[in-house]
This record gives structure tokens, sequence and C-alpha cells, in this order.
């Protein structure tokens, strides 16, 4: 018999979501939709109570939507019946590692969520040494969690979720608290989870440079998407970004000045790149 398969490209997508803390409280997001498709890097760049952190838990079922409907692959997170599903689906990595660990020892820690889940003990084993060679951390399986560094404790916390085995992950400010080296290594380790294992992710961050490498950005102020476009196309905006306290790019502040004066350097986004167009456009 040939079961009928509904293929939804879409994995995440908000349509018209308003949410209130309170009752009659202001609302923190206003009539927001976007949808990432399967396999996106999607950056989402805020201020301080834009309301990126809301969007993260419309994402999965923590919070659901109080007007409009957000749809993880195609299922409604408002029908109870699929919340279990909902959460399997899209996992959820916070700012703070300390607020994340639960346990003691590394391997363990990795466990706790697919044991929430009833994954079997003959695959748990599997399931938690594969998440930890996925972030760098198998090495580290028998050590204590409270001794280590900031960046190895979020890829702790990644190695978490992915022993889930999400289609999808929401990562809110995984880097706030980090110094640049762990920065860094979370950084490349979410990059590595999209390009190579395919997992879609949502990042979100207020650093403007981590945006740089996505292939879409999302810009939110004050509860709605005021920018959705490559990096590119977004760093362009560079009025509209300080408006809302971004810290532009030093590369794309200077590129926009030298556009503004009748020197066209085409997109730039690294340095790199700003000096070789600018040495070609002198020779030139
Ligand atoms: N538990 C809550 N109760 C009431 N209002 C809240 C609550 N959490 C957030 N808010 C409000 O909702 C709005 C959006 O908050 P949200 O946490 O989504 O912003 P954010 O972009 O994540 O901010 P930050 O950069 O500080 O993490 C803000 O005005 C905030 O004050
Ligand atoms: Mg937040």
């Amino acid at each position: 018999m040939l079961e009928e398969i509904t293929v939804e490209e879409k994995l995440l997508r908000f349509e018209n979501v308003t949410y209130r803390y309170e009752e009659d409280g202001e609302e923190a997001l206003k009539g927001v939709s976007f949808s990432v498709q399967k396999g996106e890097f999607v950056v989402i760049l805020g201020h301080n109570g834009s309301g990126k952190s809301t969007i993260a838990k419309l994402s999965n079922s923590i919070y659901l939507p109080t007007e409009g409907n957000v749809y993880v692959n195609g299922m409604n997170t408002q029908d109870e019946e699929n919340e279990m599903q909902c959460r399997k689906t899209v996992g959820v990595v916070f700012q703070n590692p300390d607020n994340q660990i639960v346990a003691s020892i590394v391997e363990e820690d990795v466990a706790f969520g697919p044991e929430n889940l009833c994954v079997e003990q003959s695959q748990l084993r599997a399931r938690v040494d594969e998440a930890l060679k996925s972030v760098g951390m198998y090495e580290y399986r028998m050590h204590e969690t409270h001794k280590l560094s900031g960046g190895q404790k979020q890829r702790v916390a990644i190695a978490g979720i992915l022993a889930m085995r999400p289609q999808c992950i929401v990562l809110d400010e995984p880097t706030a608290m980090l110094d640049p080296k762990g920065r860094r290594e979370v950084m490349n380790t979410v990059r590595r989870l999209n390009k190579d294992e395919n997992i879609t992710v949502l990042f979100i961050t207020h650093f403007m440079e981590e945006a740089a490498t996505a292939d879409r950005v999302m810009v939110v102020d004050d509860g709605k998407i005021i920018l959705d476009g490559t990096p590119a196309e977004v760093f362009k905006e560079v009025e509209l970004l300080q408006k809302v306290g971004l810290d532009v790019p030093e590369v794309a502040r200077l590129t926009a000045m030298l556009r503004k004066n009748g020197c066209d350097l085409g997109d730039i986004l690294t340095e790199d790149a700003f000096v070789e167009a600018f040495i070609r456009k002198m020779e030139g």
C-alpha cells in the first residue's frame, strides 16, 4: 500500500503571530510572519527587549501564540497532540550554559534529554557518543561538567539537544556569555552542524559579525521584523540598523560611506573582502 507523504519544505512557519505575556499587557510580538526552509541557516538580530527570546520559545511550543499560529513541519504547535513531536523536531539552546547543565558528568548530561524521550537504553549510548563527537567534546565525556569552560559547557548543551535528533536547532544568544574563544568554538560547531549534517539553524544574537555567514538575516525591533534578506542586503541598511541600536560592522559602515561618495565596492562582508575590493578599485 502506498502511504501518502506530504512534504513540508518549511520547517518552521510563523503566521501573523502576536504574543502577550500578560492578558492586558503590551504585545511582545506584533503580527510576526516568516518561515524557515529545511537546511537554512537563519540569524535573528535585535536589540534588548526586541522579542528575540519570545520567538525562540514560540518555535517549539514552550509558549503558544496569543494570536496567529506557529507550524513545525506543518504541525500547529497549538494542537496538544503535536506537542511532543514539535519538541522533538525543534530543539532550543539558551544563553546561560550553567542553567542548561543538569548532570555532574558530561555524558550523563547529554543522555538526559533522550532518556526523557524514552529512547531505548541500547540506542542511548550511540546517540550520546555521536552527539558528543559532533560538537568536538567526545574526549571530555567522563569529565565533570562544572570544570568545563563556558564554550565547552555550551557545546555540551548543544550535544544534549542533538542527542534528541532534532531537525532544527534554535539557539538563543548562545555566545552572549562566552569569551572570544568560546564564541568561535560554538559558532564553528553550529556552522558545521548546518553544513555537514543539514540541521536547520535559527541563530539568535546581537553580535553583527555572527550574521555575516548566515544564508539569511532577519532583524527584529519592537516585536516586529523590520529587515529580512541576505547578510549583504541587510548590512547595507546601515542607518536603519544604527537606529534600532545594533552595532554595524566597521566594514559595512565604511563600504556604505564610500558608496555614498560614489565609490561602490559591491557586497562586502569581511575585512579581507574589503581590502581586496578596495585595491582592485584603486588599480582599476
Ligand atoms: N516573563 C515576562 N513577563 C512580562 N514581559 C516579558 C517577559 N519576558 C519578556 N517580556 C517583555 O517582552 C518583550 C520582548 O522580550 P524578549 O525577552 O523576547 O526580548 P529579547 O529580544 O530576547 O531581549 P534580550 O536581548 O534582553 O534577551 C520585552 O519588552 C520584555 O520586557
Ligand atoms: Mg532574549
